[in-house]
């Protein structure tokens, strides 16, 4: 039986530009079971990036709800709210946000080490996911030394240090060529199949997302599942 990870229930989100009220989400409602591998499609400024940063916590809803595992994410406090995506989300975006006076292992290993983890087992763990990504050759290596597809692998290495059971990617191929972007996506949906990540990609590629095990369009505020 599926169990229900991430829930969001009438969700309602609007920002003030000036005059101009812009409603982005408009009472939109998901249920993310574990394990699923899910896309969410939608055009430029539908709301996407807003949609998956109330899922990740990293804002809140107007109105409306985010349970994960049943717990209101809601109603907890900022450092609870912290310490939750600490444990339970990895977050990869369309610009990789790397720290760029710091080699790949040193990024990777910075979740770790801000959770107190020793520096030794900070290092083995990220030593050993970087060459899951297939950047085994490439430690030391600092961002500006690396291409735009190495870049965003470092990126999802530091997101999977700390093991967490969902992953929210925001057009994190939108950058790249379409080969790299395709390995990155492979590398994402092997997670899912191999490692059993719930994953939630957002992207612009109507071949990557038509390729995902559940597809969602996000159209004026609103969630629809395709192809179910
Ligand atoms: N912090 C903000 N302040 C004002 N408007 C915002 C803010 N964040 C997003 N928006 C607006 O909300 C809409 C949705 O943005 P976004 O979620 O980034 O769309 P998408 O990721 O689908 O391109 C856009 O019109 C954008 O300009
Ligand atoms: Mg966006």
């Amino acid at each position: 039986m599926s169990e229900c990870l991430l829930e969001i229930r009438g969700v309602h989100k609007a920002f003030q530009k000036g005059n101009e009220h812009i409603n982005v989400l408009t009472g939109a409602d998901l249920q993310i079971q574990r394990g699923d591998a899910l896309s969410i499609v939608g055009a430029s400024g539908a709301g996407k990036s807003t949609l998956l940063h109330i899922m990740g916590t990293l804002d809140m809803p107007d109105q409306g709800e985010v349970f994960y595992e049943e717990k209101n994410l809601c109603a907890m406090s900022s450092p609870a709210l912290a310490d939750f995506r600490n444990q339970h989300l990895g977050f990869v975006f369309q610009f990789h946000h790397l720290l760029p006076e710091f080699s790949a292992l040193e990024n990777v290993m910075m979740p770790a080490l801000i959770r107190r983890m020793s520096r030794q087992e900070a290092q083995d763990k990220a030593s050993a996911i970087l060459h899951e990504v297939g950047l085994g050759e490439r430690l030391t290596h600092k961002p500006g030394e690396l291409s735009g597809g190495e870049q965003q692998r470092v990126a999802l290495a530091r997101a999977l240090i700390l093991n967490p059971p969902l992953l929210l990617a925001d057009e994190v191929t939108g950058n790249l060529d379409q080969k790299t972007g395709d390995e990155i996506h492979k590398l994402l949906v092997d997670l899912n199949e191999q490692k059993g990540i719930t994953i939630v990609v957002v992207t612009h590629n109507s071949a990557l997302a038509s390729s995902m095990q559940r597809q969602i369009v996000l159209q004026e505020g609103l969630l629809v599942e395709v192809g179910a």
